[in-house]
């Protein structure tokens, strides 16, 4: 038997300031993203902003159904829009944030397993990291330099 530790480091910001221009900007397309999130159900809105190696941003936020399970988080609708309308292009970072109807959202949100996995895929097809930042309404912001470190053990392609 043999112990394996996995462990990654992550950066945190207590505020935009103290991120690039670029970053500051796309982390403020993200915040617009979200006011456009169709969320009547939780009150939980949600955007992602996608930067592709064209310096093109494509967004995304979360839709809603009535059939809970039928709606999407803005991660995905974000990646799938990049995925459907540059196809084959990289994706250098994504930025999320989240904000409640209920409650100030103070903390970074982080995306949920579906959207990890679906940002993994890209990230093992265009064989370079992509980075991610997180934040929520308000409060320190949680940069990833890659999906795989908050994916450790993903699936891929390479099991079938
Ligand atoms: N949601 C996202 O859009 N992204 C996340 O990272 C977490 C959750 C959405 C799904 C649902 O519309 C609402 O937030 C509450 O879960």
């Amino acid at each position: 038997m043999k112990r394996q530790k996995v462990c990654f480091e992550l950066q945190v910001f207590n505020s935009l300031n103290e991120l690039s221009q670029e970053s500051k900007e796309l982390i403020k397309k993200a915040v617009e993203a979200r006011k456009n999130a169709y969320a009547p159900y939780s009150n939980f809105q949600v955007g992602a902003a996608v930067l592709l190696n064209n310096g093109k941003v494509v967004i995304g936020n979360n839709q809603e159904n009535a059939s809970f399970p039928s709606g999407l988080c803005a991660e995905r609708v974000a990646v799938f829009q990049a995925g459907a309308k540059y196809p084959g292009e990289t994706i250098r970072s994504i930025a999320i944030s989240a904000a409640s109807k209920r409650h100030t959202v103070d903390k970074p949100v982080a995306p949920c397993g579906n959207c990890r996995q679906s940002i993994s895929e890209y990230e093992v097809r265009q064989k370079s990291p992509i980075e991610l930042f997180l934040m929520g309404e308000v409060g320190q912001i949680i940069r990833c330099a890659s999906i795989a470190d908050i994916l450790p053990l993903a699936f891929d392609t390479s099991f079938l």
